[in-house]
């Protein structure tokens, strides 16, 4: 080899080291301002749309509830909208079906606040907004409070970038998952979503109603660990 040859390979090789180098420093960078992001953009995004008039829920609100948790969260569970409580204290999934969302999530060896929590719609759907102190007010979403919401469930996703999504109940499963299917065929298995696996299982209220529907989310909540382990 002659000497010239030699010397460009040792300067290429140089400068391939430092890039290497400084592309290595710019990505640690990159995934700490990222980190630091997250929390700042959902809620830099949540000030943005906190007084959103889009649908008639605006109107009848006491709070949104925007979503809760980890913002960093490598799992998200979503539902259907907020009921009586959680409108009360702009807070997802603290009555009953709460309570015992808290408990599967525990089932699978994490705490509420390793995951983020949030809701297909973001404020109250009731039967008779003219009664807003009655309890058992709930009501499912309809289509054009799901379509005028969805988006902002997506820009939270698309900020967390979690890589598992639990969607919990009908509702939310059929209109993320943009089906007819039923839950009880949706249920169980893992479906791509935005760069994340995610797995519709029963809603917690339904599991109120009917205990029988239990053995299938712990069933679910397995397979959901497993893969998250995996
Ligand atoms: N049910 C839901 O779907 N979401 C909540 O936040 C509370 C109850």
């Amino acid at each position: 080899m002659k000497r010239s040859e030699f010397g460009k390979i040792v300067e290429l090789t140089k400068n391939y080291i430092k890039e290497e180098r400084n592309w290595g420093d710019s990505e640690i960078m990159v995934k700490k301002t990222s980190l630091k992001n997250k929390e700042n953009l959902l809620e830099e995004f949540r000030k943005k749309i906190a007084n959103c008039k889009k649908c008639p829920l605006g109107s009848t609100r006491l709070n949104m509830v925007f979503g809760a948790g980890n913002p960093k969260a490598k799992l998200m569970f979503v539902g259907e909208g907020p009921g009586y409580e959680e409108d009360h204290r702009g807070v997802p999934f603290i009555g009953r079906a709460g309570e015992l969302l808290t408990k599967i999530i525990e089932s699978i060896g994490l705490k509420r606040e390793n995951v983020y929590i949030a809701n297909v719609v973001k404020c109250h759907p009731m039967i008779d907004p003219s009664d807003p102190e009655k309890r058992g007010n709930d009501r499912p979403p309809n289509i054009d409070e799901i379509s005028q919401c969805i988006p902002f469930l997506e820009r939270q996703i698309e900020i967390i970038k979690p890589k598992f999504i639990c969607v919990l109940g009908s509702t939310a499963a059929k209109s993320i998952l943009n089906t007819e299917t039923p839950i009880s065929k949706l249920r169980g298995r893992f479906y791509e979503y935005k760069g994340a696996k995610l797995m519709p299982t029963f809603h917690p209220a339904a599991l109120l109603r009917n205990a029988s529907l239990k053995k299938d989310v712990w069933q679910d909540m397995k397979k959901l660990r497993a893969a998250m382990n995996s």
